[in-house]
């Protein structure tokens, strides 16, 4: 009988673990967190390339455009009321100008977007292309993230 009480104990203690397990991946400040760091990853990529520091391959501008085009569709999405609540970046601003984040966003998608349309014409064709994609992070950041 005390055997069985243990078990159980465990198993309860288990199951716990699995359940805070399953909301820390629904966490959506990390969900998005985690779509900013790709944007920001592949930006390491095209700044480069743009500058002309790294050789032009047509193929990694691409998965890097589509990177910042996919994360920046779906970025809007993880902003929940109360979300702002807690170890965040993102600013009360977001929440009361809801529309014009959402916006912003889908900005980033699409300048990404037309920047796939040219990627494969070469560093000249890429140049303003990218341009357009780098020109929204900054008023972003300053209108709705906090200063680090
Ligand atoms: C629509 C608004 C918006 C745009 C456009 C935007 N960002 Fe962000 N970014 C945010 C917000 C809000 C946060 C803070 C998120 C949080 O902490 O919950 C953030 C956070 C980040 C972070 C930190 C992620 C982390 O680990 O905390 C990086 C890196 C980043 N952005 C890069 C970029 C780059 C590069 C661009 C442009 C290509 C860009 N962002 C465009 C709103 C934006």
């Amino acid at each position: 009988m005390k055997k069985f009480v243990i078990a159980g104990a465990f198993a309860v203690s288990l199951l716990g673990m699995v359940g805070s397990m399953a909301v820390a991946a629904d966490d959506p400040i990390k969900v998005r967190e985690e779509l900013m760091e790709g944007i920001g990853d592949a930006m390491k990529v095209l700044g480069p390339t743009a500058q002309g520091k790294m050789e032009y391959d047509a193929a990694k501008v691409t998965a890097a455009l589509q990177t910042i085009a996919t994360n920046s569709a779906d970025f809007p999405n993880h902003f929940p009321e109360g979300s702002d609540a807690g170890k965040t970046e993102a600013l009360p601003a977001i929440w009361e100008n809801k529309a014009d984040f959402d916006a912003r966003s889908q900005k980033l998608a699409k300048d990404a977007e037309a920047a796939i349309a040219v990627s494969s014409n070469g560093l000249d064709a890429f140049k303003p292309a990218f341009g357009e994609v780098a020109s929204n992070c900054k008023g972003c950041h300053e209108k709705y993230r906090k200063p680090s």
